[in-house]
């Protein structure tokens, strides 16, 4: 199939565009969340419903023709709908009594001709009866509809994922996701950024100044300037961007992971944000079984994205991408089994795994399960040690649970800063 732009068209009558490798695996990533966001919420086979409400704010014409095979692939809002068949379906095997999956779909798309066309494709598709009724489509920007989807999301129960799939980086800014975090603490956000885009841009004049300013992302000429002097100045300032997009977003909880495009420099951002711990693992541990297409840029334990210029240059020099394959799952553990005894020296009384867990989550790639394992390492080499809830001492390490706590060791006599230990 040939590839002729990069941007999207859709005209009724005509074939749909090409769906390229980094969108299929963005695809994979919202189906799989989708699918098990109502799988965590339906695990209690006592509930008999959940409402929820599914915004796509950059919903495009539905339909695609795949890169490789030539065949047609459904586009995001016909995810949506077929995540949501198969949750259902999952959560009703799980039961002996009946359970109702109440979906509200909104799908935002600005360009007519790609409207009609996903119009049309839903229509012809199974959930054409949906039309008008769970479903609605509507025009114009997305941020001209913010207040009636909070309003709307709020009524409902506030239960609700956004997918805010723009092109570039300017049609879904920080203070329009900091008002659906902030109003819905309920809701989150699977944010695509165009990020390669952003940096090319970057200082070039006047005009980019302001519009990076009207974003909330503050990155002077002299600091671009810097950057660039040093050799993985792209790497630089995407650590100093993730760091501005969390802390501008509002969200407790983010994973800072990127799909790399086969174009070189068009690293594509897909950020979840979050106000919910669980929600965060969740993500996590979806990007460990889809292995082969995120990354991310830092490294395997903790302060993953700390990208410390002083570090010796063969770290510095480092090219390979964190690949959430097996080797980076080995380099997880042993580097948070090195790492949390120095970390938690300060929680002299100790700390529950569940708070532990919260704090520590943002900045390591490493699922729950994970931190447990290393943890359970550190105890039985006696570099921390474990109580359960009530207080007793574990003899033995064993499996962790979220009330047990965690606590220094008294036989380890010296702590070294983080990443310096022996
Ligand atoms: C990357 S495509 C979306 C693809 C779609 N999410 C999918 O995965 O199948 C972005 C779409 O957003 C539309 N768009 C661009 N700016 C917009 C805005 N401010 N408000 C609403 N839609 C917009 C474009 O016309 C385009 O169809």
């Amino acid at each position: 199939v040939q590839v002729s732009h990069e941007n999207h068209q859709w005209l009724l009558g005509e074939n749909p565009p090409i769906l390229r490798a980094h969108s299929v695996a963005k695809h994979r990533v919202l189906r799989s969340y989708l699918e098990k966001y109502v799988s965590v919420l339906t695990s209690d086979p006592r509930r008999d419903q959940l409402r929820l409400t599914l915004v796509d704010g950059f919903a495009g014409g539905g339909l695609y023709l795949h890169h490789r095979t030539g065949e047609r692939t459904v586009g995001s809002p016909l995810i949506m709908l077929e995540a949501m068949k198969t949750a259902e379906f999952v959560a009703r095997e799980r039961r002996k009594k009946p359970f109702h999956l109440d979906v509200q779909y909104i799908f935002i798309e600005r360009d007519n001709a790609a409207r009609d066309f996903l119009t049309h494709t839903i229509q012809i598709s199974e959930f054409g009866p949906l039309l008008g009724s769970k479903i609605e489509v509507l025009g114009g920007e997305f941020l001209s509809h913010l207040g009636y989807l909070v309003d709307h999301v709020r009524k409902r129960n506030g239960r609700s994922i956004f997918s805010l799939d723009q092109f570039g980086y300017k049609d879904a800014p920080l203070p329009a996701i900091r008002r659906v975090l902030t109003s819905l603490p309920k809701a989150e956000i699977l944010l695509t950024f165009a990020i390669d885009h952003l940096i090319d841009y970057l200082g070039a004049n006047e005009a980019t100044r302001k519009r990076i300013e009207r974003l909330e992302l503050e990155l002077t000429g002299d600091q671009l300037r810097a950057a660039k002097e040093q050799p993985h100045w792209r790497r630089l300032i995407q650590t100093d961007l993730h760091g501005q997009v969390f802390r501008g977003s509002g969200a407790k909880y983010f994973t800072p992971f990127f799909i790399r495009s086969e174009d070189s420099h068009r690293d594509l951002w897909l950020i979840h944000l979050s106000g919910h711990h669980r929600a965060r693992d969740v993500m996590v541990q979806l990007h460990w079984q889809l292995s082969t297409c995120f990354s991310h840029y830092g490294g395997a334990g903790l302060q993953m994205l700390g990208y410390d210029q002083s570090l010796d240059a063969s770290v510095t020099q480092q090219t390979q991408l964190f690949a959430f394959d097996d080797e980076a799952k080995a380099l997880t553990l042993s580097e948070l089994q090195a790492q949390f005894p120095a970390r938690l020296a300060k929680y002299r009384d100790g700390i529950p795994f569940q708070q532990l867990f919260t704090e520590f989550t943002n900045e390591t790639p490493a699922t729950s399960e994970m931190m447990k394992a290393a943890l359970k390492e550190a105890i039985a080499d006696g570099e921390l040690s474990l109580k359960d809830s009530a207080g007793s001492t574990a003899k033995r390490p064993r499996n962790l649970k979220d009330s047990d706590i965690i606590l220094p060791s008294k036989q380890r006599r010296l702590f070294l800063p983080p990443n310096r230990e022996t």
